[in-house]
Formats: C-alpha cells, structure tokens, sequence
C-alpha cells in the first residue's frame, strides 16, 4: 500500500472529522471512508469511528520519522551511513535490501518499515510485524575477507542490540545463542544475517534486526513462542520507536564498518557477559538429531562451546536451535 496522508493526521490520536480529513487531504469523504476500511483490513490499525467526532486512532501512532532518527544519530554513525530508506509497508526488510544490492547499492544502506507482510525469521520461521508497532531494520554491508571473516557477526550483532537498548535505559537483556535478544527468558527480537556473493572474497551481508517495541495483542495472538516488547518491560515508558532506532544504528553501522578489522575477539567478553544459557543444561535441535549437555559460552569465532559426555564440542550456527533441558 502506498504510503497513506491519513496516518500522519491520525497520528496524533485527537478525533478527526471526515470533512477535515478529506480538506486536508484534497479528497472526497468517500474516500477518506474508502482509505480507513483499508487501513483497518489490510494493515489491522484500530481506527475508530465516532458519529459526531470522526475518526480515531485512541493512543495515537508513533510513526517513524527520517529526521528525527537522523537527529539521534551519533557523528561517527553518521559518517558511516549510506542512506536511510523509511517504508510504509514492504514484504521483507531483508529481501528489499537484498533486491537493492543487487541493483548496485552499496554498504551502508538501511532500510526499515512500519509494516513487513511477509517478515522472515530464522529457520523458515515468519516473523510477525504489525504496523508502526516494532522495529524491522535491514543493513547492506560488503566484506571482502570471504565467509571466514565474518564468523560471529551475527552474534556481534546481539551486543550491539543490548548495547542501543542500555543507552535507551531499556532493562537488561540478555542473548541466547546464536541470535535471539532475550528478556526475563521471553524473546524480545531476533537477528537474520543474509549473504551473498562469493564465500571466498567479496560479500555482501544484509543484517536484519527486528525489535519488538509495542507489539498489538491481535498480532501477537499469531507468534508461537514466548514473547514480550520493550512497551511491557518499561511499563508503559517506552522511548519512542525513532530514538531506538537511532540507538540502533549508532551501534550497528560502526560494527559492520569494524567487524572485518577487529574480528569477534572483540565482542566476545561482552557476548559472555550477556549469555542467557551460560552453564545451563540445554539441548540442540538440529532438524530429527538431539544433542544435550551444559552450554559453555562461546569460542573466538562464536561457535557454542557445549559440554557434553564425550567432551566439549564446538557448535556453529545454521539451522540448529537451543533449548533449556526439560
Ligand atoms: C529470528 O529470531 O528468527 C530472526 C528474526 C529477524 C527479523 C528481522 S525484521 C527485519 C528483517 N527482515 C526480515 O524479514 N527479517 C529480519
């Protein structure tokens, strides 16, 4: 859906008529009726209508503003940053940056929307992402170093996200290998890194971060696992969605410009410290095989040290989840 005038008049959460509506928007009354039946249907915003008052959205809309991320953003950050894409509604952050490198942009391109109809987590898993409700952010990268270079970026990418969250004041999160930002044990978002390119030379990476920030009940009713959102664990107080993102790239696109450089040495201590698994019994999925013993943090290159009775084994990612022993 092409990026309504309507929401921006509705943000604010004061009642609108349909006349004034349809002034400022150059539109008929009609149309302005037409336009709030979609965004109701398609985009599942609770849009109300009061005979006498207008229209509605009670608690208002904390939309996503270019300017205001823009204005949050450290200078270094900055520097760093390609350009930043705000979308209405697309079906992927991740398959839109994918679709735009492959046009010819390059490293440090974002892009985030409001809504994704077809977001992607890990595993074939869909990642549910209701409209102006979360953060669902998508970072090009190019590496040079192949593959190899680039192992426990992803787990980097966890830190940085707990780090964004502390300067937000955000409560304490934790990581649970080889992706997933954790509150309390629920999951409070999830990180998919895509590559392509050439395993021995030059990539290009799409770092996709999705937060939950004020997940709606009726969405949420869909996710299958246990979850919370920054909203709940602040009680209410939550920063604003364009600060959060502003915090989030402050720590991702200089991470992204240093990975190759530094290596996940240099996040390792941090990816400890925040390991929500650390000396727990836990057992590996990986599609019919089981494998259980204590998780012991993580080695140099992010591969899951778990101990078990032949020994510590090394486990690196791909399609393998971890869960606490029964
Ligand atoms: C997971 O924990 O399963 C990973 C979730 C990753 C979701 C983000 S939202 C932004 C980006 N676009 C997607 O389609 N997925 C990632």
């Amino acid at each position: 859906m092409a990026k309504s005038m309507l929401l921006p008049l509705l943000a604010n959460g004061e009642f609108h008529s349909g006349q004034a509506l349809a002034s400022a928007m150059g539109l008929s009354r009609t149309a302005v009726w037409k336009q709030v039946n979609r965004l109701i249907t398609e985009q599942g915003l609770a849009i109300e209508s009061v005979r006498g008052k207008g229209y509605r959205i009670a608690g208002g809309l904390d939309l996503l503003d270019a300017d205001k991320v823009l204005a949050a953003l450290d200078p270094s950050a900055e520097a760093l940053l390609g350009s930043l894409e705000i979308l209405d509604s697309i079906d992927s952050t991740n398959s839109e940056v994918m679709r735009r490198a492959e046009q010819g942009c390059a490293s440090g391109l974002v892009c985030t929307a409001e809504q994704q109809t077809a977001g992607r987590g890990r595993r074939g898993r869909a990642w549910i992402s209701p409209y102006a409700s979360n953060l669902y952010v998508s970072l090009l990268w190019e590496f040079s170093g192949g593959a190899a270079a680039l192992e426990g970026l992803s787990l980097a990418v966890g830190v940085a996200v707990a780090q964004a969250l502390r300067v937000c004041d955000v409560p304490q999160v934790q990581l649970k290998w080889p992706n997933d930002v954790l509150h309390d044990g629920a999951k409070l978002g999830g990180i998919l890194l895509e590559m392509s390119g050439d395993a021995d030379g030059m990539c290009r990476v799409v770092i996709g971060v999705g937060l939950n920030v004020a997940m709606g009940e009726s969405a949420a009713s869909a996710i299958d696992q246990t979850w919370t959102d920054i909203n709940r664990m602040m009680k209410g107080r939550c920063p604003g969605r364009n600060k959060l993102l502003g915090a989030l790239l402050n720590e991702l696109v200089p991470l992204a410009a240093g990975f190759e450089q530094k290596g996940f040495t240099f996040w390792r201590d941090d990816w400890q410290s925040l390991d929500a698994f650390a000396g727990a019994p836990v057992v590996l999925h990986t599609g019919a095989a089981q494998l259980a013993g204590v998780a012991r943090g993580v080695d140099t290159r992010g591969a899951l040290q778990l101990e078990t009775t032949a020994g510590v084994q090394s486990v690196y990612g791909g399609e393998i989840s971890l869960r606490a022993a029964p």
